[in-house]
């Protein structure tokens, strides 16, 4: 279990103070002026060393990203972008870091914004975050009033400036080139990839979109080193993580933990252990809304991190851990994310646009047994049809929770179609 003198995050449940004075307490913004003077290569070759992946929810390695940006200046701009478009359910980590640790991500916007020869940041916020968002700006005129940010920023000789941007509440907003289309003022739909934003992105120019910890952990490993981060978690899993865990335990938390952390260990070190015991859990969301479902006897043991979570079938996405005990209508629950992601299309793609609501009016039928056994293999062939097939990952993101439903609660459907047809007579229409 990571102690705390290895915690990145020493203010993330808002204990100490948030401001700029608490922050040079706890080493944030010691040494950035020599941090520069490594130079780009320097820092982009550490954070590759780090095997820092993506803390967004794809897990793509961050100094490779980092890498893909120009070398040389074609006269074009280069642009660092964070997402702070927070808004898979069960994910809030990022809201905790805005909250109460806004400065680990000021610097990093510095750190990063150097490294890829960015002037400019812009962080984009997710529209809820009001309370968030005056936060940071706060905080951000208080690393401009020190000198921190802005022309020849901690005395680097880099000018740096860090701009908010406000959302306005729509998901698919934190899809990175949706994000790119909003901040530059048109509606906030997925553009086709390739090109990427390191090619073309904000105002057709380079650019990085990244997570907010993600970049909120690179001053940490600059000061403390690529091989101290990861020396945390396993190959291609390094490193501590943020875990959101909510759901049916008994004491919900955001927890900074080592990658690879048995489910086990995490719940019962952190959440107080299940709501009514082990015997009482029933199934997991282990990453945020849009990674499979998946049963208790198949999360028990597995190590929570990228590759652990694939072993199981699932994804590890962002750390946010839905836990459901037996009291739980899973059905009911994979209908609701149906419902969610029909909501959050942003319509662009048929498969998407269609596919979503088709499949979310099938699972409501499901969820109260009014369909044909048949129908649950139907159910799966069409989400196959919207899978990899769409624009932007909304569309894979709505049909993997249904197709894990389908692969691993299949009999508690076909025992509730089962139960429609001997209260009703009938078998559904
Ligand atoms: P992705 O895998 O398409 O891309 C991940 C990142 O890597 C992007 O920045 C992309 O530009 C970059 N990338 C990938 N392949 C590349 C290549 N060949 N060359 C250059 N750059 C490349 O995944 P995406 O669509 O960005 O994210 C999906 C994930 O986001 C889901 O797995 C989900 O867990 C997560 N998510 C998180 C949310 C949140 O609130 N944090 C909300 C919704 C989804
Ligand atoms: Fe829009 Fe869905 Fe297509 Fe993504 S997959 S671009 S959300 S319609």
């Amino acid at each position: 279990m990571l102690q705390d003198k290895d915690r990145i995050f020493t203010n993330i449940y808002g204990r100490h103070d948030w401001g700029l004075e608490g922050a040079l307490k706890r080493g944030q913004w010691d040494g950035t002026k020599d941090i520069l003077a490594k130079g780009r290569d320097f820092i982009i070759k550490e954070i590759q060393a780090s095997g820092l992946r993506g803390r967004g929810g794809a897990g793509f390695p961050t100094g490779l990203k980092w890498s893909f940006m120009p070398k040389q200046s074609d006269g074009r701009p280069h642009y660092l972008v964070v997402n702070a478009d927070e808004s898979e359910p069960g994910t809030c980590k990022d809201r905790d870091i805005l909250r109460h640790d806004p400065h680990t991500l000021i610097e990093g916007c510095l750190i990063a914004g150097f490294a890829m020869g960015a002037h400019a940041a812009y962080i984009y916020v997710r529209g809820e975050f009001m309370r968030e968002r005056e936060r940071l700006q706060a905080a951000i005129d208080q690393a401009y009033d020190a000198g921190l940010l802005g022309k020849n920023a901690c005395g680097s000789g880099w000018d740096m400036d860090v701009f908010v941007h406000h959302g306005a509440g729509a998901y698919i907003c934190g899809e990175e080139t949706a994000l790119l289309e909003s901040l530059e003022g048109k509606k906030g739909q997925p553009r086709m990839k390739p090109p990427f934003p390191a090619n073309v992105g904000l105002y057709g120019c380079p650019t990085t979109v990244n997570n907010v910890e993600s970049i909120a952990v690179t001053p940490t490993i600059m000061r403390r080193g690529a091989a101290w981060f990861s020396s945390f978690g396993r190959d291609n899993n390094k490193g501590t993580k943020l875990f959101m865990i909510s759901g049916h335990v008994n004491t919900p938390c955001v927890v900074e933990e080592e990658l690879g952390i048995t489910f086990r260990e995490l719940i019962e070190k952190h959440a107080g252990g299940v709501r009514g015991g082990w015997d009482n859990l029933l199934a997991v969301i282990p990453g945020g809304a849009s990674c499979p479902i998946v049963r208790a006897d198949q999360i028990m043991d597995a190590q929570m991190d990228f590759d652990g979570m694939r072993a199981i079938g699932s994804s590890f996405g962002t750390g946010g851990v839905i836990v459901m005990d037996r009291s739980t209508d899973v059905i009911a629950a994979i209908s609701r994310i149906s419902y969610f992601f029909r909501h959050e299309s942003c319509g662009q793609c048929t498969p998407c646009r269609e596919g979503t609501g088709w499949m979310w009016r099938v699972m409501e039928r499901m969820r109260q047994g009014n369909a044909a056994r048949e129908e649950i293999d139907m159910l799966f062939q069409v989400s196959k049809q919207i899978e990899g097939h769409t624009i932007c990952a909304l569309g894979d993101a709505a049909a993997w929770p249904v197709q894990a439903l389908i692969r691993n609660f299949r009999p508690v459907i076909e025992a509730r179609i089962d139960d429609y047809v001997s209260q009703h007579g009938m078998a559904a229409e």
